[in-house]
């Protein structure tokens, strides 16, 4: 995977932008989510860590009202009017800046022009949240630019709602929340009602693991339209568990000893439910083994998380799937399921560290002969998350 050079899109600033005082660098990483899938939009329990693959943004103002991108992946230009900020075709990487800028304006906050180059090595498509990092990061260097010493948690929001109302993705708030607020060996245990959040010490190195992300390289071509299918299947749920659970407003609010109430709803209604409410326990259960040092029950309950993935909430696919019973037939291998949204994208598995060649050549091996799909391996390690370079 390409390494990013800091000094390079610093020294293509200045060659684009020669005038312009001192920039400013920020970086905002991606993330691979260990435990707890679809069940942040339930007002439930996640558990990512950031990556330490990220977008980094060099930008300074140009005390105009315009702003100037250029993306060295794309290798494209692009420039917007603050006074009129619409989407963009022709660009479509510049609508996750342009809709930050349009949320942190709409809050209230004075923006003035900037020149901004950008570079990431976030793999784009494949479910490690590359969209959030872009936010993140134009939020954060928005703040450090216009020196708004904006609260990080509202700054999240604002990048959340960018996607929602701007980009028009109806993701929930995990993305963003980990992309902002990780930290170098630890994974995040978030309330996404209330938006806690601890940091878990995740030191799977020290304990001799890696943690081991498998791009199935399947386009996520059926995810926006699944996502909010599912959405909405689980505001379902919630109506028809109303009568019943009383003050019920989400899923969160449903736990494993409603399990007989669940399984009595229309069988998808039933399967969505049951898949957030167990999910949700895994998250609590997976905190509490890694702070244990338990990393066989870790393991077990990400087994456990793919199957509920797959046959409960079906947002797996036969990519996926397959990626994780191979995985399964290493010897060294922990556990492993789907992360992210589904329906394509990647696989996390917890691998032994003289396991990880292994593990590396049969997935990539057995996947092509029976794929004829070439797929990608990383080893992540939890990374921190925005900050100034
Ligand atoms: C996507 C969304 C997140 C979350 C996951 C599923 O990554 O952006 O908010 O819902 O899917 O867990």
């Amino acid at each position: 995977m390409r390494t990013i050079n800091i000094g390079l899109i610093q020294k293509t600033f200045k060659e684009l932008f020669p005038q312009s005082p001192t920039p400013i660098t920020v970086a905002a990483p991606g993330r691979v989510n260990l435990l707890g899938e679809h069940t942040d939009y339930n007002d439930g329990f996640v558990f990512p860590m950031a990556i330490d693959n990220q977008m980094v943004l060099v930008g300074a103002p140009n005390h105009t009202n315009q702003v100037h991108l250029y993306s060295m992946d794309f290798a494209a230009h692009d420039v917007f009017s603050l006074d009129d900020i619409q989407l963009t075709k022709t660009n479509s990487w510049s609508n996750y800046i342009r809709g930050v800028c349009v949320m942190l304006m709409n809050a209230g906050y004075s923006l003035e022009g900037m020149n901004i180059v950008l570079q990431g090595n976030v793999p784009q498509g494949a479910g490690l949240s590359s969209s959030a990092a872009l936010e993140v990061a134009t939020a954060s260097l928005i703040d450090e630019i216009h020196e708004l010493r904006a609260d990080r948690i509202e700054l999240v929001k604002l990048a959340q709602k960018a996607e929602n109302d701007f980009v028009g993705v109806n993701c929930g708030i995990m993305d963003q929340f980990i992309s902002m607020m990780g930290k170098a060996d630890h994974a995040l245990f978030l309330d996404c009602r209330t938006l806690e959040y601890e940091l878990i010490p995740a030191q799977f190195e020290k304990m001799g693991y890696s943690v081991v992300v498998v791009n199935s390289s399947v386009k996520r071509g059926l995810v926006d339209s699944e996502y909010n299918t599912r959405r909405a299947q689980c505001e379902s749920a919630v109506e028809a568990l109303q009568p019943h659970i009383p003050g019920i407003k989400k899923l969160r609010d449903v736990t494993i000893g409603h399990l007989d109430l669940i399984n009595t709803l229309p069988t998808d209604l039933a399967k969505r439910a049951r898949h957030v409410v167990t999910e949700n326990q895994r998250v609590l259960d997976g905190v509490k083994a890694l702070q244990n040092s338990n990393l066989k029950l870790f393991g077990e309950l990400l087994y456990a998380s793919h199957e509920s993935l797959r046959d409960d909430y079906e947002v797996s696919c036969k990519e996926l799937d397959l990626l994780v019973e191979i995985a399964r037939s290493i010897p060294g291998t922990l556990g492993s399921r789907m992360t992210g949204a589904g329906f394509g994208g990647c696989t996390v598995s917890l691998v032994a560290h003289d396991a990880v060649d292994d593990f590396r050549t049969t997935i990539c091996e057995q996947y092509s002969k029976q794929t004829g799909i070439k797929p990608e391996t990383f080893v992540f390690k939890a990374s921190d998350g925005a900050r100034r370079l």
